[in-house]
Formats: structure tokens, C-alpha cells, sequence
């Protein structure tokens, strides 16, 4: 299955606003219905997931920019800097969640097969099996100290598999410009909190890995 673009099908992740073309956000669809990936994940929890605060980020997103649009045209340089965390934050989680969305997949779909091909031989030779990559990532997400995401990435430029973790909503990009997220893991309470993950992994979408 070829990599699944972030715009998606039935509706525009992005609309253009005002004369000078700004560029706004919206939700994109999940590639699967809600309930789908039960019962690892409940139907509930992935709707309030996406419908509540994925939306809330892009909402928020969208304000932002369109603040930072109109300061930039005032020449407001105080309110250009005062709007960076707000974009930096709902920005990420808009970019976050979208990433989380794809890495999942019903098992009809190819979801929780373990990863093949060039993927699982580079998970082998780097942390020693499948299972040593899942202890260290569940590890590190739950040293990470408030919220925030524990990645699975490719560093471009050493050429090898990384575990990072960020925190809030910094993307990926945060630690790095040659890292390249491959798995994202929302370490967020809001991700779970109506029912505890029975098992993540069985829903990895490993279709979707083998090809970043
Ligand atoms: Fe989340």
C-alpha cells in the first residue's frame, strides 16, 4: 500500500483565505471508521480524539495564522513573536495527529503485522528485535515528563533509525531537520483517557511504515 498523502479524499485539509492567500487547515478524514480499530482502541475515544481536539488544534491553528497574517501586514513585529508558541503548538499537533491518524490501521488493512522487508531488518540490526523497540519506546513515553509524543524516526543523514521524544506538541522536526518521523506515539491523556491501549502495536499500520 503506497504512502497515504495527508490530504485526504473527501475534503480539503487546506483553504485559502484573504487576498494575500493565506493558507488555513482543515480536519482531514480518518482512512478508517471510528470504530475500526477496536477493541485495542474504543469507537468513542478515537471520535473525541479526532472530532474534539484534533479540531481544537486546527482551529486554534488557523486563528493564529490568521493573527499572524494581519500583524504581518501592520508591520507589528511585538505580536509576530507574541504568536510563534501558539502556532508552534496548535501547528504541531495539527501535524502530529495527522501523522498518529496513518500510522494505524485495522488489521483487515493490513494493521499489526509485523514490519518486513527493509523496515524489520533495520529494526532487527538496530535495536535487536521488534519486541527491545517496543519496550524502549513505551520506556521513554513513560519518562516523558507531562505530555507529549515518542517517535520512531529515520536520521537522514546518519542513515539509521532513532528513537526521540518530544514534548507538548513540538513535532518531530524540533529535534532535528534530518530526522524523518516513521511512528508517532501520542503520549497524550486526552489519547486514552476513556480506556487504557490494550495493545498499540496490534494496530501499527506497517503498510504505511515500509514505505517512509
Ligand atoms: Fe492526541
Amino acid at each position: 500500500m503506497a504512502l497515504r498523502t495527508l490530504i485526504t479524499r473527501k475534503s480539503p485539509i487546506s483553504t485559502h483565505l484573504g487576498f494575500r492567500g493565506l493558507q488555513t487547515f482543515s480536519l482531514p478524514d480518518l482512512p478508517y471508521d471510528y470504530g475500526a480499530l477496536e477493541p485495542a482502541i474504543s469507537g468513542e475515544i478515537m471520535q473525541l480524539h479526532h472530532q474534539k481536539h484534533h479540531q481544537a488544534y486546527i482551529t486554534n491553528y488557523n486563528k493564529a495564522l490568521e493573527q499572524l497574517d494581519s500583524a504581518i501586514s501592520k508591520g507589528d513585529a511585538s505580536t509576530v513573536v507574541k504568536l510563534q508558541s501558539a502556532i508552534k503548538f496548535n501547528g504541531g499537533g495539527h501535524v502530529n495527529h495527522s501523522i498518529f491518524w496513518k500510522n494505524l490501521a485495522p488489521v483487515l488493512e493490513g494493521g499489526g503485522e509485523p514490519p518486513k522487508a527493509s523496515l524489520g531488518s533495520a529494526i532487527d540490526n538496530h535495536f535487536g528485535s521488534l519486541e527491545a523497540l517496543i519496550q524502549k519506546m513505551n520506556a521513554e513515553g513513560a519518562a516523558l515528563q507531562g505530555s507529549g509524543w515518542v517517535w520512531l524516526a529515520v536520521d537522514k543523514e546518519l542513515k539509521h533509525l532513532v528513537v526521540e521524544t518530544t514534548a507538548n506538541q513540538d513535532p518531530l522536526v524540533t529535534k532535528g531537520p534530518s530526522l524523518v518521523p516513521v511512528i508517532g506515539i501520542d503520549v497524550w491523556e486526552h489519547a486514552y483517557y476513556l480506556q487504557v491501549f490494550l495493545s498499540f502495536s496490534s494496530y501499527l499500520n506497517v503498510s504505511f511504515l515500509a514505505q517512509v
